[in-house]
């Protein structure tokens, strides 16, 4: 027999071959196991909250129509919650999308559930799938309420981790690799919130793996925008932006401080009635946008009050994120006769977005241009915390203890003053004078510098001198100054005159001249310099 009529030989009336119907079943085979499946679920499912007796949940689905979460302790998952998803579109093609959210409720603390959730299967495979079943599920996932009595708590903070899914799942796939009781994010999940096509592959899919057995506490970022996309995917029903928790030794305060455009007497005054009322022997404050970070966006969000009021709260580590990169201050003083607490601020956005220019410091215990996550654990007295880098790397480690509530003396000792780090943001905040027009060469003009400087509570003493990399300029001799610790307003003026042609850039004018303001107050010495820019 040759080939053709083998060929023949094998055809089914009708002119369609056996291989053909082959390939057909075989690609419907492959349609319908995608479709049943936990394909049908689109993003999550995710864990928002677990208390001691209750947890909430979304996920997506792609099909109109009530969800279920089946959950118990054992394997029978015989309890069930029913949802009403709520629609969303995406901008870009106008698909639409459905969320779920469910409470799980009467709990029982430190116990293991499993759980799955489902949706509706798409109409026409339904039919054409005869399977009986009309909805898709996930598959069984298992969490951990939290303990009713412990002194133990483990858990992981980073942020940023917008615009670079690749990077932000190597740093999940890092994280995953710790036992932890919860992952807090400083917030920026997205390049743009109001895009809902971006949720997908820049959040839901990088963290896969992590986000269905922990929760994942969320401060809200800028780039979340204000379209409500964030809050109609991550907020629980019934539960507000801002919110916090308890974990055993711990208490945890996530505050919103980008919905209302930086708006900061609302959220200072929530951070001092919330975790005032906390009688928790650890005490942790998490927001998007810091409010001590050199480098980045130098962010200072409740300048010139957030400092203290943070410590008078009694709250002991403040973890943010919004300038890219991995910033760990020294605890920092009150002033003399104030009563607070000692603050560590971190700022932890090296979640994946593309990495900030840091200005290290005489502030900084550990600092990095550099991705990473930090981990925490508490026992008792007792926290220590390792930041890794993406390859699992220790970059920063911390260790201290509190007797009677007070931090122990080493840790102390690394202590800055409140009014040093004041000073050096209000340095930095205050320019100088931008300079009428282009400096001609032979030519004197007159760099300015007005500064006010709140009371700091102890005199400071500076000096300003002009600086100039190519020697191009005729300098003058620096001048010196002493803040009272009233503070005060001050202006300082000196002639410079150019000995070559003077350009203007964006930046410092060319060739570049810069105002460096040197500081002593109390035991700190540092420096802030200043380009001079001039009008073009
Ligand atoms: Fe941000």
């Amino acid at each position: 027999m040759d080939i053709e009529k083998s060929r023949k030989s094998l055809c089914v009336p009708g002119s369609v071959s056996i291989s053909s119907w082959l390939f057909l079943i075989a690609a419907l085979g492959v349609v319908l196991t995608a479709v049943g499946g936990c394909a049908g679920v689109t993003k999550g499912p995710v864990l928002l909250r677990v208390s001691e007796d209750r947890a909430a949940l979304m996920w997506e689905t792609e099909v109109e129509g009530p969800g279920k979460v089946l959950y118990s302790q054992d394997n029978s998952l015989r309890k069930k919650v029913t949802t009403e998803p709520i629609r969303v579109e995406y901008k870009i093609n106008k698909k639409a999308a459905f969320i779920h959210k469910a409470w799980l409720e009467n709990l029982e603390p430190g116990r293991e559930y499993n759980y799955r959730v489902t949706g509706q299967r798409a109409p026409i495979l339904q039919r054409i799938a005869k399977l009986g079943r009309s909805s898709i599920q996930s598959k069984v996932y298992k969490f951990r309420t939290v303990p009713a009595d412990t002194n133990e708590v483990t858990f992981l903070v980073y942020g940023d981790s917008r615009t670079d899914p690749k990077t932000h799942r190597k740093v999940v796939e890092q994280m995953m690799k710790k036992k932890v009781d919860f992952v807090v994010h400083c917030g920026d999940l997205v390049s743009s919130g109001d895009r809902y096509e971006q949720f997908g592959p820049q959040f839901f899919e990088p963290v896969k793996g992590l986000a269905e057995t922990v929760p994942l506490y969320i401060a809200k970022g800028n780039h979340e925008g204000n379209s409500g996309n964030f809050e109609k995917l991550l907020i629980p029903r019934g539960e507000k932006n801002s919110f916090s928790f308890d974990y055993g030794p711990l208490h945890y305060l996530c505050v919103d401080n980008v919905s209302k455009g930086l708006q900061t007497k609302e959220q200072l005054e929530l951070i001092a009635s919330d975790t005032k009322s906390s009688t928790a022997r650890w005490k942790f404050v998490s927001y998007h946008v810091p409010s001590l970070n050199f480098g980045g966006h130098w962010s200072a969000w409740g300048y010139p009050d957030a400092l203290r009021i943070l410590s008078e709260a009694g709250v002991d580590f403040v973890v943010t994120g919004h300038s890219h990169q991995y910033e760990r201050f020294r605890p920092i003083a009150l002033p003399p006769g104030g009563d607070g607490s000692y603050v560590t601020h971190i700022t932890s956005g090296g979640g994946g977005a593309p990495l900030s220019r840091i200005e290290q410091s005489i502030y900084h215990a550990e600092a990095g241009k550099i991705y990473h996550f930090c981990l925490f654990h508490i026992k008792g007295d007792e926290l220590t915390m390792d930041t890794f880098d993406i390859n699992g790397k220790i970059i920063d480690h911390l260790k201290v203890v509190k007797t009677d509530g007070r931090l122990n003396k080493q840790h102390l000792w690394t202590a800055v003053p409140m009014a040093a780090v004041r000073l050096h943001q209000d340095l930095h905040r205050t320019k100088p004078t931008k300079l009428p027009t282009r400096p001609k060469k032979g030519q004197s003009f007159n760099v300015t510098y007005k500064l006010s400087v709140p009371a700091l509570g102890e005199p400071a003493k500076m000096t300003f001198k002009l600086r100039s990399d190519q020697g191009a300029y005729q300098l003058p001799e620096p001048k010196t100054l002493t803040i009272p610790k009233e503070g005060g307003t001050f202006n300082v003026e000196f002639t410079v005159v150019p000995l070559a042609e003077v350009k203007v850039s964006k930046k410092p004018i060319v060739p570049a001249l810069w105002l460096e303001c040197h500081y002593e107050i109390g035991r700190a010495r540092e420096h802030i310099s200043h380009p001079i820019v001039a009008k073009p």
